[in-house]
Parts: C-alpha cells; sequence; structure tokens
C-alpha cells in the first residue's frame, strides 16, 4: 500500500532493520501478532511510517507461557556465559547504531544525535553487565555459632516485565534488558503504543544474537500493545518484577496493582527537575546547561530542566542570556545533523503545551520567548521560558511534558533548596556554585531529596554507570549501573551448620 514513508526511496533504509510495510508486534521465539494494527507516524510531518500488529491477549498468555519455560534454561547457564550472550547484543547494536539512531529520530522525534545517543545507553550498559557477570555476590557474613556459615545467595526473580515509555523507546529497555538478562531473568517488554517500530527493531536485533546462540528467542519476549498488555503483565503473578516507566499518574496504577499481589516493582516515573544558579556561578557553564537540559529532547526527558531558579543577583543577566540563546536552536527535521530541536512527539502533547501556557498566564506567569505553536508540519512548539511564577504556584508543581521552563527568584540558599525539595516528585536536580560548602550541603542529609543530585552539570544526561531514578512520586526504583542490579535478583540468607552441635542464636538453651 501506498502512502506509507517506508515505501519511499529516502527512508528504504528502514528495510535494513527488518521492517515492512506490515509488522508483527509479537515475539517469542516466532513472529506473530493478530491484534489491533497501529499505524506509527512521524511527529516532525505526521505521515505514516509503517504499521504494526499488536498483541491479543490469547498471545500474551502463550508467551508468557514460553518466556517462563525459556528461563528454566536461562537461569542454568553461569553469568559469565549470560554475560558473553549480553556482549554479543551490544556487538549487534554497535552495528545497527547509526541506522536504530534514524529510526528513534524518525518515529519518536527526538534529534538524530539523540537518538544514537540512547542506542549508546544501551551499548554502554551491555558493557557494563558483562563485567557485572563476573562480578554479582553477596558477602559471607561472620555466624555468631561455631561451626556454621552465614552466605549470602543472590538468585535472579524470574520474568521480568518491562513496560517502557515513548521517550526513550530504546535505553530504558537497554537498562532492564541488559542488567535483568545477567542476573539470570527473562524479559516480556511492551513498549510505547506509539514507537512499536522501534520495539520491533530492537527485538529484532536481540533475537538474532539469541538464535545464532541457540537459544529459545522467548528469553527476551515482546508484546506490543496498549492498557490491556500492560494491565494484564501488572496483574499476572508470573511477572516477577515488573519494571514500569512512565507518567506518574498511570505508574501509581500500576504500582496498585502489582501491590495487590505483593509483586516486585520497579517505578520510574515523572520528574520535575530543578536547576538551581547562586550568585557565584559560573554562568559559562549556567547557560548551555539550563538550554540543554530544557530545549534537549524538546522538553520530553523525565530529567528535563522545568524549574531554573536564579539568586536575585544573576536573576536578570541569566533570563537574557538563555532567552538569546533559546532563539538561536536551530529547529528542524529530527534526522538532520544540524537540527538541535524537533517536535513534540503527539498532537496530544501540543494540546498540553497550549494549556500549560495558559494555565502559567492565569496564575501570573510573564511569557519571555515562545508560547506559540510553529506553523509548520508536524508537532511543532516554541521553546518556552516563563518568568514571575510563585515558587508554589500549581503550574511549577505540575510535570508538563513539554519544553517549558518556568524562571523563579530566590534570595538564600535554604529556600533555593527548600524549593527544589518541595515538588511531589524527586528524580534529578542541580546547582551551580563554586562554593565548597554549599556543594556538600546540597549533597547531605538537609540538601536535594532527589536520586539524581548534581554539581554544575545538567539535570539531564545521566551516564549509565551510576543508579537512575528518583524518590517521592518519582517511584523510588533504582536502574542502570552501581548497585541496581539488586533490584532483579531475590536474596537469600543461607545460615549452613557444618558441625555436629546445633547451637541456637542469642544463645537460647531450648532442652
Ligand atoms: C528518561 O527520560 O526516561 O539522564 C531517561 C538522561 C538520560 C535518560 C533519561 N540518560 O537524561
Amino acid at each position: 500500500m501506498s502512502g506509507l514513508l517506508i515505501n519511499q526511496p529516502k527512508y528504504s533504509w528502514l528495510k535494513e532493520l527488518g521492517l515492512s510495510e506490515d509488522n508483527p508486534g509479537v515475539y517469542n521465539g516466532t513472529w506473530g501478532g493478530s491484534g489491533e494494527v497501529v499505524t506509527s507516524y512521524c511527529p516532525a510531518n505526521n505521515e505514516p511510517i509503517a504499521r504494526v500488529t499488536q498483541a491479543t491477549l490469547a498471545e500474551y498468555e502463550e508467551t508468557v507461557q514460553k518466556t517462563k519455560e525459556a528461563w528454566k534454561m536461562w537461569a542454568d547457564i553461569p553469568a559469565p556465559k549470560r554475560g558473553e550472550i549480553v556482549r554479543q547484543i551490544g556487538d549487534a547494536l554497535r552495528k545497527k547504531i547509526k541506522v536504530l539512531g534514524s529510526l528513534v529520530s524518525l518515529e519518536m522525534g527526538k534529534i538524530y544525535v539523540e537518538g544514537v545517543g540512547e542506542v549508546q545507553e544501551y551499548v554502554d550498559v551491555c558493557d557494563y553487565a558483562v563485567g557485572l557477570s563476573r562480578m554479582i555476590g553477596g558477602p559471607i557474613l561472620p555466624s555468631e555459632r561455631p561451626g556454621h556459615a552465614l552466605i549470602e545467595q543472590w538468585n535472579p526473580v524470574g520474568l521480568v516485565g518491562i513496560i517502557t515509555a515513548f521517550n526513550f523507546p530504546v535505553a530504558v529497555y537497554g537498562w532492564n534488558n541488559a542488567i535483568a538478562l545477567t542476573c539470570g531473568n527473562v524479559c516480556l517488554w511492551k513498549g510505547a503504543p506509539t514507537t512499536p517500530l522501534t520495539s520491533v527493531a530492537v527485538t529484532k536485533i536481540v533475537a538474532e544474537v539469541l538464535e545464532q546462540n541457540n537459544l529459545p528467542g522467548a528469553i527476551c519476549s515482546m508484546t506490543c500493545g496498549g492498557a490491556d498488555i500492560g494491565t494484564a503483565m501488572a496483574k499476572d503473578e508470573r511477572v516477577d518484577l515488573l519494571s514500569f516507566t512512565g507518567s506518574t499518574h498511570v505508574g501509581k496504577m500500576v504500582a496498585m496493582m502489582v501491590q495487590e499481589r505483593f509483586g516486585r516493582k520497579l517505578l520510574e516515573l515523572g520528574g520535575n527537575n530543578a536547576i538551581i544558579v547562586f550568585e557565584d556561578a559560573d554562568l559559562n557553564l549556567v547557560v548551555p546547561s539550563a538550554v540543554f537540559a530544557s530545549v534537549g529532547t524538546a522538553g520530553q526527558r523525565c530529567t528535563t530542566t522545568r524549574r531554573l531558579m536564579l539568586h536575585e543577583s544573576v536573576h536578570d543577566t541569566v533570563v537574557e542570556r538563555i532567552a538569546k540563546a533559546y532563539k538561536q536552536v536551530r529547529i528542524g527535521d529530527p534526522w538532520d545533523p544540524s537540527t538541535l530541536y524537533g517536535p513534540l512527539h503527539t498532537k496530544q502533547a501540543v494540546d498540553q503545551y497550549l494549556a500549560a501556557i495558559e494555565q502559567a498566564k492565569q496564575q501570573g506567569g510573564t511569557l519571555v520567548c515562545g508560547g506559540k505553536v510553529m506553523d509548520r508540519p508536524g508537532n511543532y512548539v516554541e521553546p518556552t521560558i516563563i518568568t514571575g511564577l510563585a515558587h508554589d504556584a500549581p503550574i511549577v508543581h505540575t510535570e508538563t511534558f513539554v519544553p517549558i521552563l518556568y524562571v523563579l527568584k530566590f534570595k538564600t540558599e535554604e529556600e533555593a533548596f527548600a524549593w527544589n525539595n518541595e515538588v511531589q516528585q524527586g528524580l534529578s536536580s542541580s546547582i551551580f556554585t563554586k562554593d565548597m560548602g554549599r556543594v556538600f550541603r546540597w549533597l547531605g542529609p538537609k540538601g536535594s531529596d532527589c536520586g539524581i543530585v548534581n554539581v554544575n552539570i545538567p539535570t539531564s544526561g545521566a551516564e549509565i554507570g551510576g543508579a537512575f531514578g528518583g524518590e517521592k512520586h518519582t517511584g523510588g526504583g533504582r536502574e542502570s549501573g552501581s548497585d541496581s542490579w539488586k533490584q532483579y535478583m531475590r536474596r537469600s540468607t543461607c545460615t549452613i551448620n557444618y558441625s555436629k552441635d546445633l547451637p541456637l542464636a542469642q544463645g537460647i538453651k531450648f532442652e
């Protein structure tokens, strides 16, 4: 059928990813899907790219069974050998990094370098997981009883369900997939319904590695779908850990369903991230940081800077410099290498953008720049700066997933730290200062309450080596580096008696 971008010569590279006009949206060792057919649209022009046939609930059921079956053999493979498979996945991604990054750009709407960047995150976390595959372990603890060993054993949880959002359709799956696999789990992925081609393309790359190694493809299953599949995963006792990335609103519903069955969950929800600029800040760092973190990905990262708190002594200068930088941001097709700023992902996001600007004005805000939908095809809006709002204005406390930056003026450190922490979310935060005392107060108990606490760098753009996630309404989960692997495993405390006596702990005599 004509009309699809995939049929135009300009987009023939999509076929290098194994995509065609109609794509199966289920993988469990074999490809299938007979549910609703969804068309994926390009946010830069709202033209249809190609179609994906989602999973039915019956296909979900079949996939869970196959995935559970695959676990039986995957869990028996030694961790370093599992790491070797993850290494091969990383290498397979390296070979396709440009073309996969281009697909992310075409389907999600982020600029090309950011599309490639998130494939790079998957590659990096694969490398990390390979090392981890020879390092996972628990301590041997001193037992108070003679002839007893007290050891900690870590085992995989089993089946990890992974629900990801549209804004990072590769990286967030990658963080979960690489670590979960190394830990000995199998994965079942549901990507966002608006980025199904990316889910299919990634799964094809992973599936090929599994198949080449004669492993069951169901180790990394995928069921494309909407809320019906997501709900099934949340309620399913066989999903041993559900990793969910998305809005706080949906995350709460998912969390309640998982809690209802005392299941495990790992939540990566919203952020309302602030940059705080003190009077001694290096403004040459502040300006590009604030622009990258608020305009980058068109404001659609969970780590996007939404609140810029400026000390009163630098407020006007910084606003002026940032507004000037905003006007120089090159807007265009996201896949054009010179573009810095692309479209919003959906038309609904454009409506949310307009509604937020209206509310900000009603609540006392002044538009410094932006504020309008752009007159060009696709979901383009002007990156926007709003000053003059109260730190606790309702709109300032709302995460709207669009490029609107609220600038607040503060007087004291105490006030700025308090404002940072007064929002419901607790994902990312940054200060700009040269004062070492302030740096350590910021990192300390009365400083930022976020999961990501930065100094002299933006709120977004975290490396994979650290644990990624946040507190409060951000959900509390940690993914990616550091000891996040523990979330994908269950811990057993094992006491082993190798003596001929039976001493009881706490000195209890029971005779
Ligand atoms: C997200 O927005 O869901 O720190 C993830 C960052 C990226 C990941 C963001 N490495 O901005």
